[in-house]
Order: C-alpha cells, then sequence, then structure tokens
C-alpha cells in the first residue's frame, strides 16, 4: 500500500510499505477514505518527539474509512461499515478506562519504559505518534489496522459527506474537551490561545456549552477570520499585547477560564522568554515553547480554570506557577478521552447543530501529503486543516 513513512526531521514521505494484516482477533482492517494532518503532527514533523520516532513509521491519527477484515473477536463491527477512528488505542476494561479516562489507558502503550522514564508513567498507545506511545503505524495510508476495535471507532451512516464526521477522530472531541475542562459557568468570558483546527472547535464547544463570551488570539489573519466566523472576538498577537487588550476588555479583572489550544510550537516575536525558549530549544536545553501558556496563565483571572489541550512533550520551563499558586488558577488538561466524545457528537453532527467540515480547507491526494505537511506547517495558501484521500 502507499502511506506517509516518516524518514527524518521535516522529513516524510509516501512510500510503498507491506499492507497491514490483523495481529490480533480484536483488531480490523480499515481502508482508509479520508485522513487529515494534525497539529500534533508538526510537533513530530519539527522535531520535537525526534529521540523517540524511528525511521519508517507510518505516521496519522485522523482517519475514517471502510471495513474490509475483522478479527474474530471483534463483536461491534462488520465488514463493510463505515467507522471513524479516534486516535487513542483504548482496551475499555483497565482501572482507567473504566474511570473513563481513556487516554491514560494502562494496557495498550507496548512500550511503556520509555513514557515512565519521561512522564512517571506511560500514556496511552496512539496511532502514528512515536514510540513513546507505543509505536504503532498510522492512519496517514490506504490501510490501517484498528487495534481493540470494539472500543473507540464509531459507526457513521452512509450518505453524509467524510469530512463532516472525520473530525470525531480527534479535533472535534479535542476541542469539546478543552471546552469542558475549563469548568467555565453560563455567561462567562473565556479566551483561547491558538486558532488552529483545535481552536476552532473549542470556539465552537464553548457556546455549545453556554459560554457568554469568547476570545481568540492568534496573528493568522484567516485563521482569525474563521474564529470571528465562530462568533468570537479576536486579537492578532503581532499587532497588540494580549495582556493588555484583554484587560481592557475584562474590565481588568482578565477572562474567568483560559484555553492554551497553541502547545509547544508557541510563536512569540521577540518577548523575552520566547527568545530564550528559542536559544534553549536549539541548544537542547528546553524541550517545550511555552509562550502561550505563559501568557495564558497571566491573563487568567484570580480563581479561574486553565484548560490545555496543546500538547507538551517534556520539560518547558519558566512557567509562572507563582501566578497560578497566588492568583488560586485551576489547571485541567490532557489528551483527550476519546470514547466519552464521540458518540455524542456525531449525535450533535447529525442533528445539524454543527457542521465541522467548515475547518476544511485543502482536500487532497495521499501523494501530496510531504507537500501538505509543509503548507500547513507554514501556514501557506490559507491552510486551515488538510484533508487526504489514500485512493485519489
Ligand atoms: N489534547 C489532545 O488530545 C490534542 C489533540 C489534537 C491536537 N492537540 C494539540 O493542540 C494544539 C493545536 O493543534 P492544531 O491542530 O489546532 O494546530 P495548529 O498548529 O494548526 O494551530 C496552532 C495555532 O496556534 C497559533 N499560535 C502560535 N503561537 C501562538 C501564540 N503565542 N498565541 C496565540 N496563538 C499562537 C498558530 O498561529 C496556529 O494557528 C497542538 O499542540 C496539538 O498537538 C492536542
Ligand atoms: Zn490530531
Ligand atoms: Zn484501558
Amino acid at each position: 500500500m502507499r502511506a506517509l513513512v516518516y524518514h527524518g526531521l521535516r522529513d516524510v514521505r509516501v512510500d510503498t510499505v507491506p499492507d497491514p494484516t490483523l495481529e490480533h482477533p480484536n483488531n480490523l482492517i480499515l481502508k482508509v477514505t479520508s485522513t487529515a494532518i494534525c497539529g500534533s503532527d508538526l510537533h513530530l514533523y519539527d522535531g520535537f518527539l525526534a529521540p523517540f520516532m524511528k525511521e519508517g513509521q507510518v505516521l496519522g491519527h485522523e482517519p475514517m474509512g471502510e471495513v474490509v477484515e475483522v478479527g474474530s473477536a471483534v463483536a461491534k463491527f462488520k465488514v463493510g461499515d463505515r467507522i471513524v477512528v479516534p486516535f487513542t488505542i483504548t482496551c475499555g476494561e483497565c482501572f482507567f478506562c473504566k474511570k473513563e479516562l481513556y487516554s491514560c489507558c494502562d494496557t495498550t502503550n507496548r512500550k511503556p519504559e520509555l513514557g515512565q522514564k519521561m512522564m512517571g508513567h506511560a500514556p496511552a498507545g496512539l496511532y502514528g505518534y512515536s514510540e513513546l506511545t507505543g509505536g504503532y503505524d498510522g492512519g496517514q495510508a490506504q490501510y490501517l489496522q484498528v487495534w481493540n476495535a470494539d472500543v473507540g471507532p464509531v459507526k457513521v451512516p452512509d450518505g453524509i459527506p467524510d469530512e463532516q464526521v472525520l473530525f470525531l477522530s480527534d479535533v472535534f472531541p479535542t476541542g469539546w474537551m478543552a471546552a469542558e475542562n475549563t469548568d467555565l459557568e453560563p455567561g462567562d468570558t473565556v479566551a483561547v490561545w491558538g486558532c488552529g483546527p483545535v481552536g476552532q472547535f473549542t470556539i465552537r464547544s464553548l457556546w455549545m456549552l453556554g459560554a457568554g463570551r469568547v476570545i481568540a488570539i492568534d496573528e493568522v489573519p484567516e485563521r482569525l477570520a474563521m474564529a470571528q466566523a465562530g462568533n468570537a472576538e479576536t486579537i492578532n498577537f503581532k499587532e497588540e499585547d494580549v495582556y493588555d487588550r484583554l484587560m481592557e476588555m475584562t474590565g481588568g479583572r482578565g477572562p474567568d477560564r483560559v484555553v492554551d489550544a497553541v502547545g509547544c510550537e508557541a510563536a512569540g516575536h521577540g518577548a523575552f522568554d520566547a527568545v530564550l525558549d528559542k536559544v534553549k530549544a536549539a541548544a537542547f536545553l528546553t524541550t517545550d515553547r511555552a509562550h502561550a501558556l505563559r501568557e495564558a496563565i497571566m491573563c487568567c483571572r484570580k480563581g479561574g480554570t486553565v484548560s490545555i489541550p496543546g500538547v507538551y512533550v517534556g520539560f518547558p520551563d519558566k512557567l509562572p506557577l507563582g501566578a497560578a499558586m497566588n492568583k488560586g488558577l485551576t489547571f485541567k488538561m490532557g489528551q483527550t478521552h476519546m470514547p466519552r466524545y464521540t458518540e455524542p457528537l456525531l449525535q450533535r453532527v447529525l442533528s445539524g447543530e454543527i457542521d465541522p467540515s467548515f475547518v476544511v480547507t485543502h482536500q487532497e491526494p495521499l501523494e501530496k501529503a510531504p507537500e501538505m505537511y509543509k503548507t500547513f506547517r507554514d501556514k501557506e495558501d490559507a491552510a486551515i486543516k488538510v484533508v487526504l484521500k489514500p485512493w485519489a
């Protein structure tokens, strides 16, 4: 089959690789019809997990398609079903899955010793996301082996276009959980750093959960425009000081809740902490660039909540813990607990409450994936969300 393969720093290629075969009776084989590129893929592409990347790994964790083969123990799906596959691999039976903390699943990471060393405990297995999360091949490919198929994937009806349900694989539930994690009270003002796909779905989810005001922060005009189309007020951090502007907008109190939908590759434009991050990251002295998170903590009102869907991988420094402690902030974060959200959010899509395809700017053949990684990373051609078609 054809698949997008990791070769090294900013070097991904579409190669011919062996088709996946069933390695366990709980698994199924998916013929992928659509598969998206995620901001999380850019962290791999840009080397943030380089020590844990193996050349030859198939990337991608936002796939959907048609079931073409099922293991003997799979009960929920049959050949011919159309399904969306969440990015996390979960067992549904361990201590954490029983508490619905699915991204903390204790049994699906095949290489837990790495996570234990880096993080104290290993996170769940994820598709196409380095040895740290189990070294599973991903879904930017013509076929994908779906593990533990009865837990996680959702069946979608025929007739609805891929682009309306594809993002149940990650960014819609991730935006939803980010909004839920703000613990907002009705009418609250919420500020969202980052207007990529995760930020966009956070904005829409915040309204559905009862926010009174949403303020979105980015520097990319078309992403700010998409946030405005989602009824957010916006701040362009390249043109305005974010702290000053937010204080002006909230009478000096600060937003009640803040969301960091940027993660470890924040831009800083000369801010002292951001320059230091860049220098230290280049010298391998720090792992993450946390400018957005620092700013969000400084801006949040006293007693507010900091929700972090943005991915951090290691040991970001200069975090203003003094501000967080003395302002009495609450922090909530994590990889998304996917199976909690997929069915309820599918119902919201089917009922017409939201059409997630609004975020798609590019649909391209899988063969163009290397070019599309670059386009998406560099925000060229107004790219916000790229969907790849493996059979085009
Ligand atoms: N928690 C999860 O389970 C989960 C799932 C999917 C993605 N993510 C993470 O969410 C984050 C966002 O993903 P995405 O797909 O939207 O990525 P993206 O790269 O498209 O979006 C990030 C946005 O942040 C903006 N940005 C950069 N620096 C900023 C700053 N200082 N202030 C405000 N905005 C800034 C960029 O211009 C960009 O628009 C990534 O870290 C990704 O890994 C987490
Ligand atoms: Zn993703
Ligand atoms: Zn589990």
